[in-house]
């Protein structure tokens, strides 16, 4: 058999197979609550051995993009179970990704339309987000000028994803990923070639990891480091994150700074197929040599160079997003050989006309055949 399909123990949390749904935001949740469409969503594709859900704001100032399902208040933890039970019912396992967009927003969403916040007061150039163009109409416009964050605030924010990972917990998440990756908040810190803060949090890699890691160490502490993942981009290039000086360095070190945290799991975020570059030639290996724990990749996977990845060693458990969207029983074609649909891009966000539409309504296989 494929490893593919083989169980895997992930630090005590127990998945039927080595295929994970990648966090993708889908931008369906018009009330900001998960729903009943958001629950038939994730049912339908629980056969994942691992489902990392779509970014989850810890904040409303940790939103750039409207119709985004938070966790901070009652009625969002509330919403998340439904879809939390569905997915169990179902024998699945769900993490939720923790997300603090910083400075991809806009001021249009931004609690008292105030400036979205950074490491630095630097804009993200060509960077779109999706917020009220004007009153009343949503659409995609470019990203705001942040201001720097204060020193308390960034103590605040690490308060805010404890309590967001509390909710989780108590929303019956299996545990929940930090959104370290894709040029959002904490890579805004990491980032050498933006952030040029003076203080503790900037300058040395040390000092610019620092916000990442208080933050894991936090979360762990109060849910328990084997519920605690995290997720980053080695060499990211999405929305205006430029090379740096000591960028393998800053990675390799903070990979070895993650072995003694005892994490559920590292998921690296490959960007070729969402717009940017790949990690480079090679660099994904020395990332696994310095990275003892379960390592997780997404990016351009199909199964046979899944398979390829998980019998090489190169990775324990790989991730699919796009293949997702669009079959919802992803894991019985891959292990069935039949084909796989590509989904339509139109459809990936929003819910302009009918909330189903390129979201709940793609077939499963075995039902599109004729009887
Ligand atoms: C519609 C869409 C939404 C996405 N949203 C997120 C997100 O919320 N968080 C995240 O870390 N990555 C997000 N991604 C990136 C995916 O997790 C994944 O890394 C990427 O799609 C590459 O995998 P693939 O080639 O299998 O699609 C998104 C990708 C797509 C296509």
């Amino acid at each position: 058999m494929s490893k593919l399909f083989e169980p895997y123990d992930m630090n005590g949390t127990v998945l039927a197979n080595r295929i994970v749904m990648a966090p993708m935001t889908r931008s369906r949740a018009v009330t900001g609550i998960p729903d009943e469409h958001t629950a038939l969503y994730y049912e339908q594709r629980a056969t994942a051995g691992l489902i990392i859900s779509e970014g989850v704001p810890v904040s409303e100032e940790g939103r750039g993009y409207l119709f985004t399902p938070g966790i901070y208040t009652d009625e969002q933890a509330e919403g998340w179970k439904r879809v939390t039970d569905a997915v169990h019912v179902q024998g699945g396992k769900i993490f939720a990704q923790l997300w603090h967009v910083g400075r991809l927003s806009h001021v249009s969403i931004q609690p008292d339309e105030a400036a979205p916040v950074s490491s630095v007061a630097q804009i993200a150039e060509k960077s779109m987000v999706y917020a009220w163009v004007e009153p009343g109409t949503a659409g995609p416009i470019q990203a705001s000028r942040p201001r720097a964050l204060r020193v308390e605030e960034i103590h605040r924010i690490t308060a805010d994803f404890v309590r967001a990972a509390r909710r989780a917990m108590e929303a019956g998440f299996d545990g929940v990923e930090l959104h370290g990756a894709n040029g959002y908040l904490f890579e805004q810190f990491l980032n050498g070639a933006l952030n040029s803060r003076d203080d503790e949090y900037g300058g040395s890699i040390a000092n610019r990891r620092r916000f990442l890691m208080d933050t894991l160490d936090a979360v762990a502490h109060e849910i328990g480091s084997s519920r605690v993942a995290v997720r980053l981009s080695p060499f990211g290039r999405l929305y205006d994150m430029k090379p740096f000086a000591d960028e393998a360095e800053t990675w390799l070190s903070l990979a070895e700074a993650l072995n003694s945290k005892d994490l559920a799991y590292v998921h690296l975020s490959d960007q070729l197929t969402i717009g940017a570059e790949s990690i480079p030639d090679g660099f994904a290996a020395r990332f696994r040599q310095a990275y003892q724990g379960t390592l997780i990749a997404a990016g351009g996977f199909d199964s046979v160079t899944a398979e390829a990845a998980l019998d090489n060693g190169d990775l324990d458990l790989t991730a699919f997003g796009r293949p997702f969207i669009s079959n919802p029983d992803l894991v019985e074609r891959m292990r069935q050989n039949w084909p796989i649909v590509e989904p339509h891009r139109e459809s990936f966000y929003g819910a302009n006309k009918s909330l189903a539409k390129g979201y709940t309504d793609y077939p499963f296989y075995q039902e599109a055949q004729p009887s």
